[in-house]
């Protein structure tokens, strides 16, 4: 990975390019952080997380800003060896816009921290639609997404059920959809510990998340009965039946 270089400018002071800051290095917020650093309008602020494991010292060794996203974060990072940039308060200072990939119900925990820094914010498919009011899938409502201070980017299901849909609505080929939606039931990496092998287990809850976030980010003819998770762990599919 090549190393990133030192960002000079301060927050706000360049009109065309965007400052954002990553909180939560971990599967999501790793991905986020490789795709700002590809686009011509954004620079990489930081990233911030509570952990020093190997997910920062990766950061760290490829010359990423690390931030200690808690007090307590700080003194083990600097013990294994990563150079501590600062804390949350001062990325938070750094950027224009704060991407929060932390676990499921943190995000929402970090939404007041970010408003006083006056930082826009997107938060992940883990929280609610309530959280921001507003869910965001590029190809369907992306004109509203703009000027707000913060918005929800939809589960990866979600997103993908929403494009290809949304695809075809936009061609007139679809009125209402039915779909089965096979999805693997944890990230690889913690397969052992909450990973289902070689079984099908149907998802009870009706409408699923997906249907419901379907809707929220208007693509309102969709109609998903449920997800059911299987054995798979390195694999989404979906099935949709028009
Ligand atoms: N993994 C997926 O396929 C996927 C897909 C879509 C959405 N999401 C959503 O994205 C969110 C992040 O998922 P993930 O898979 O990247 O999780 P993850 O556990 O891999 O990463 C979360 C990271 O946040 C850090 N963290 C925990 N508490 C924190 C805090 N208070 N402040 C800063 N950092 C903190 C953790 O140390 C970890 O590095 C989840 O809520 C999930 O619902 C995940």
């Amino acid at each position: 990975m090549t190393a990133a270089a030192p960002i000079p400018h301060q927050k706000g002071t360049h009109m065309n390019t965007i400052r954002v800051g990553v909180n939560g290095y971990g599967v999501i917020g790793k991905r986020v952080a490789d795709a700002v650093r590809l686009q011509n309008d954004m620079v990489l602020a930081g990233v911030a997380d509570i952990v020093d494991d190997y997910r920062l010292q990766v950061a760290a060794r490829a010359g990423l800003p690390v931030y200690a996203a808690t007090p307590q974060a700080e003194g083990p990072m600097r013990a294994v060896g990563i150079t501590v940039a600062g804390s949350l308060a001062e990325l938070l200072a750094q950027s224009d816009v704060v991407v929060d990939c932390t676990p499921k119900k943190a995000a929402a925990v970090n939404k007041g921290m970010y408003e006083a820094a006056g930082v826009k914010a997107i938060f992940h498919g883990g929280e609610s639609h309530a959280l921001t009011g507003h869910s965001f899938v590029a190809q369907a409502n992306y004109a509203s997404a703009l000027g707000r201070s913060s918005t929800r980017v939809v589960s990866c299901n979600t997103t993908s059920i929403v494009r290809t849909l949304g695809a075809l609505r936009t061609a007139g080929l679809l009125k209402r959809a039915r779909g089965t939606l096979i999805r693997r039931a944890s990230d690889p990496w913690e397969a052992h510990a909450d990973g289902i092998v070689n079984t099908v287990v149907p998802e009870k809850v009706i409408p699923s998340h997906q249907q419901l976030c379907s809707k929220s980010s208007r693509c309102r003819d969709l109609d998903v009965p449920g997800g059911v998770p299987p054995g798979l762990v390195s694999e989404h599919r979906i099935q949709d039946r028009q």
